[in-house]
């Protein structure tokens, strides 16, 4: 993507992030009208779908030929990876808006061809930005966050990941996975998976593993991990689609092997 081009995204798609997190903390006190989705757990509220409105609408009058793909609907039934493609979680972390009020983020991710060009996460109760350009390297706020260090071993790694693994499920033997468990140092689950990419970009995490993301939970933590030398792939090491629903392993490279053969040998 031509730079100019891309600074100029960029540099609006701030702004909107930035403008979105002011309304959500002005507008999150008044009744929000809490909607499930495809069980009772997966929540969806008027403000869930007011910003993702938000990014839809200003995006199609700045950037008419671009293309969007929002997790609430409002933006195109995208089939192709051609073109300029913004990928908007309105809300990432639902549960938490919900329940904690706070551990929850924008993700706003644009690819240009299938090629991951900005990644913005943007806590917004913390108020704290995460963003990156490709080829550019990754910001927390103003600062630039570090390589990666090489200097880290599954036993001594921090992980996220849910419980889900650890139940019954159908991707992997969950003995298998409390193995693993007890084999990292230790493991966190913050509820979002945005914050878990931004938390790996940041190294505060070495890795995130996840049994089933949408392209809007990783398009901008993909882009912001890349930046520090990490790596993302589903969780037998295929590249992600960005098209489809995917199990999801982001990780210092130096583990990513390690924890792919861990899986393996409990894979079903
Ligand atoms: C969810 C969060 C959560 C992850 C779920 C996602 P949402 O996104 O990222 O951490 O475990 O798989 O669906 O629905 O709150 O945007
Ligand atoms: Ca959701
Ligand atoms: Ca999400
Ligand atoms: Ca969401």
């Amino acid at each position: 993507m031509d730079k100019a081009i891309r600074n100029d995204i960029y540099d609006q798609a701030v702004k909107w992030v930035l403008e979105a997190g002011t309304i959500i903390r002005d507008e999150m006190n008044a009744p929000l009208n809490i909607e499930t989705k495809s069980n009772p757990n997966d929540l969806v509220t008027v403000l869930d779908k007011r910003i993702e409105a938000f990014f839809v609408q200003n995006i199609k009058e700045k950037y008419s030929n671009h293309f969007i793909i929002g997790e609430e609907g409002y933006g195109d039934s995208v089939t192709s990876l051609d073109g300029t493609i913004w990928i908007i979680d309105p809300i990432d972390g639902t549960m938490n808006f919900v329940h904690q009020r706070r551990n929850f983020a924008i993700s706003v991710g644009v690819y240009q061809d299938g090629i991951g060009e900005i990644g913005i996460i943007y806590d917004v109760m913390s108020d704290v930005l995460y963003h990156a350009k490709k080829g550019e390297g990754a910001y927390k706020n103003n600062q630039q966050l570090p390589q990666l260090t090489s200097d880290v071993k599954l036993t001594n790694a921090i992980i996220g990941m849910n419980h889900f693994w650890l139940c019954e499920n159908r991707l992997i033997d969950e003995k298998t996975m409390q193995n693993f468990v007890k084999k990292v140092r230790g493991t966190r689950t913050y509820g979002s998976a945005a914050l878990e990419f931004a938390y790996t970009a940041e190294g505060i995490e070495n890795g995130y593993l996840s049994i089933g993301l949408a392209p809007w939970d990783v398009a901008a933590g993909i882009v912001i991990v890349n930046e520090v030398g990490g790596v993302t792939s589903d969780i037998d090491g295929n590249e992600v689609n960005m098209l489809e629903k995917t199990s999801i392993l982001t990780c210092n490279p130096i583990l990513k092997d390690e924890i792919i053969t861990f899986i393996r040998n409990g894979r079903k």
